[in-house]
């Protein structure tokens, strides 16, 4: 029996796929070990959305080489680096790795690795498939928790100028909500009390004569499971109606990631994102008109090509006028094929990049932790996730709707339990609190 690890890089979509490539392969016998140094054959579910992702995987190839010195190991690469980087990292030979898999290839996985034998047989497979949706897989190598992943479309087919998504994880697919539904009906059953539901664009999600906001309700009709999370929406043509459901369906969770991206309408528009600054800010005001008090957080760039000192002072004014409970900060970093790779030049210094990224990083600091005291005295619902904290043993740790992290004295109450805390103090990256009540649901 060969002994498989399996280690993950970048999103949740990452995290969930490696579920699924565990599952093939658990299911055609191989073994899957917790530790590199017990392993025959490792995979690196990669990352190629943005620069460091890349170095990190490179310096992790040699290492693992180094570590096992002389061993057989077999190295496979997965993910996003995959499509991208395949002729570089087979036919230039720079990395020692044996086998490459893209997102739509892992059915076939355990077939290329027995392949690797056979004389004059392919070492890659990272053919896009235009249906794949591994409807017919369910993860049943899952990471233990309370939440559980489960993706419901893949690919996009937005084509943002910057983004390398498109062209590794390919066109954009949906679904059958009965079949996401089943899935989430088996995770309730095995004990799972959140899901959170993963798209590169979800409100492009459409399946059988039924949208985003629908597929929400359906799942939410699934005994067991008490919060649905999602992520990600795409700004342009937002849904009134999947704004309803999420302020009036209360095991949605009220918590939107919203990508902003830039805040200045020239650049918006070479990054294709289809909406202007007015139209985003526009966007928030009615989040929050129709859903009062929801937890809004946002993915910004910053040093997009030609991007100007004032272009940039007009994220700072969105940041300032919308006051996010989190943004993550990206510096621009060109990625092969792109339309931006093609047709604008990387022309911001990085020192600039770096000093915007620490300007947007003290800023939201600030209102990160505004938002957050703005909680003291409030009561929350509390999942709770953890039986100990990263620093202590004497306190357990959940989230709370809005996906912050609430820390608790602990006491007669479990994992995967609910319970109310009345919020007490309040940093930039937890809330602390006492625990009102234990609820049974
Ligand atoms: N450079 C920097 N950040 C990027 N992102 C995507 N592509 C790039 C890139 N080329 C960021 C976007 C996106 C998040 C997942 O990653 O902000 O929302
Ligand atoms: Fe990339 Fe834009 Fe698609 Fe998001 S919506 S995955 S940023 S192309």
């Amino acid at each position: 029996m060969k002994k498989v690890y399996v280690e993950t890089y970048g999103c949740q979509m990452n995290e969930y796929d490696s579920e699924i490539v565990k599952t093939v392969l658990a299911d055609r016998d191989y073994e899957l070990v917790d530790s590199l140094s017990d392993a025959d054959i490792v995979l690196l579910n990669t990352c190629s959305v943005r620069e460091n992702a890349n170095r990190k995987i490179y310096g992790r190839v040699h290492r693992i080489k180094h570590q096992r010195n002389g061993e057989e190991v077999k190295i496979g690469i997965l993910g996003c680096m995959a499509t991208n980087f395949r002729r570089k990292l087979l036919d230039d030979g720079s990395l020692p790795i044996d086998f490459i898999a893209g997102p739509d290839s892992y059915k076939r996985l355990p077939d290329l690795i027995e392949n690797l034998e056979v004389e004059g047989a392919k070492p890659f497979d990272v053919t896009l498939s235009e249906f794949e949706t591994y409807a017919d897989v369910y993860p049943s190598c899952r990471e233990k928790g309370v939440n559980a992943w489960v993706a419901v479309m893949r690919g996009c087919d937005n084509f943002c100028t910057f983004c390398v998504v498109p062209y590794t994880r390919g066109r954009e697919r949906s679904r059958e909500p009965e079949n996401v539904t089943e899935e989430v009906r088996r995770l309730a059953d095995e004990g799972f009390r959140q899901v959170t539901l993963l798209g590169q664009n979800v409100n492009s999600y459409r399946s059988n004569g039924h949208d985003f906001a629908d597929l929400l309700e359906m799942v939410s009709s699934v005994a067991g499971i008490e919060r649905i999370r999602f992520t990600s929406p795409h700004p342009k043509d937002f849904p009134r109606r999947l704004l309803r459901v999420i302020n009036a369906n209360p095991k949605v969770c009220r918590h939107i990631h919203l990508p902003l991206q830039a805040g200045s309408d020239r650049v918006l528009e070479m990054m294709a994102r289809t909406y202007t600054r007015q139209e985003y800010l526009d966007l928030v005001d009615e989040v929050r008109d129709l859903c009062p008090n929801i937890v809004l957080t946002t993915d910004i760039i910053v040093g997009f090509p030609t991007e100007t000192d004032e272009e940039f002072e007009e994220t700072v004014e969105v940041m300032e006028r919308v006051r996010y409970d989190a943004a993550f900060i990206f510096k621009y970093s060109e990625r092969p094929q792109t339309i931006a790779s093609r047709k604008f030049p990387d022309d911001v210094p990085d020192a600039v990049k770096s000093a915007r990224t620490v300007r947007l990083n003290d800023i939201q600091q600030a209102h990160t932790l505004e938002r957050n005291r703005a909680h003291i005295g409030q009561t929350h619902e509390v999942l709770i996730d953890e039986e100990r904290t990263k620093k202590s043993d004497e306190d357990y740790q959940g989230r709370n709707d809005g996906n912050k992290i609430v820390i608790f004295p602990k006491g007669a109450y479990r994992r995967g339990q609910f319970v109310t805390v009345r919020i007490t103090d309040a940093t930039p990256s937890v809330l602390r609190g006492e625990v009102t009540d234990v609820l049974t649901r």
